[in-house]
């Protein structure tokens, strides 16, 4: 069968996705995670390296191969994450937020293995709040990218993905509905709702990899319209 080479047309561009949960450690065997594949996030980076633009991933632990030409920085915690993506936020046009970062850390890591106690059948873990790292990115002065992010959510989804493009100033969301188990999470399939700052648009239910052959389409053109 004839296969069609994709245009390598973004070979100007620089692009940086995070993808993947976070892990927070409580002590030396456990800690706390959520249920994301990363899969959205390697598509996408799959997606835009196929089109020749220069795609950095920041990884949280996931069982995924590396796209082919994507430069891979693997992270396990928020604030590696955090720390890597602030690092590439000022050398990249876009930055793209997949991750499904983790919002709470504990407040102290147990340095030894917690131990079941006879005599206390509660156990109380005290988390603090991890930084929020595409609010941070969309807060820089100087070479601010291009700030696409990602909005998980179970119900509600326009209008909470709508509040959390003003509350955290980005130029784009892509909201996705976890409640139908079909979709998002570990899934090989996605629907997403797109809105920026004037408009909105809708991406039928797909795979992922058809899905974000078109998203890198609608990133590119909000990109455009915004740095000319
Ligand atoms: N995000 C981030 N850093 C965090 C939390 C979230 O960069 N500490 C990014 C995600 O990668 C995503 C966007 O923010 O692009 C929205 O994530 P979400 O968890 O939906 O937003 P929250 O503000 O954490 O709201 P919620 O209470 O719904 O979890
Ligand atoms: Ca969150």
């Amino acid at each position: 069968c004839a296969v069609v080479a994709p245009r390598r047309d973004l070979a100007h561009l620089n692009v940086v996705i995070t993808a993947g949960p976070t892990r927070e450690a409580i002590d030396p065997v456990r800690y706390i995670s959520n249920h994301s594949s990363g899969k959205m996030g390697f598509a996408l980076a799959d997606a835009f390296a196929e089109r020749g633009a220069k795609v950095t991933l920041i990884a949280g632990p996931v069982n995924l191969p590396t796209p082919r030409n994507v430069t891979r920085i693997d992270v396990v915690s928020a604030q590696q994450m955090y720390q890597q993506a602030m690092q590439s936020a000022v050398e990249n046009h876009i930055f793209i937020g997949c991750a499904a970062v983790a919002d709470y850390r504990l407040e102290q890591i147990a340095t030894q293995k917690i131990k079941k106690t006879a005599d206390n059948d509660e156990l109380t873990l005290k988390l603090v709040k991890n930084p929020d790292i595409i609010t941070n990115v969309a807060q820089l002065r100087e070479k601010r990218p291009f700030v696409v992010g990602f909005a998980a959510e179970t119900q509600n989804v326009a209008e909470y993905a709508k509040d959390k493009l003003q509350r955290k100033n980005l130029d784009m969301i892509c909201a996705n509905d976890v409640s139908d188990s079909a979709l998002g999470f570990n899934s090989e399939h996605n629907a997403l709702q797109l809105f920026w700052q004037n408009g909105a648009e809708s991406l039928p239910q797909d795979t992922k990899r058809n899905l974000s052959a078109q998203l890198v389409e609608k990133i590119i053109a909000r990109y455009n319209q915004s740095s000319v």
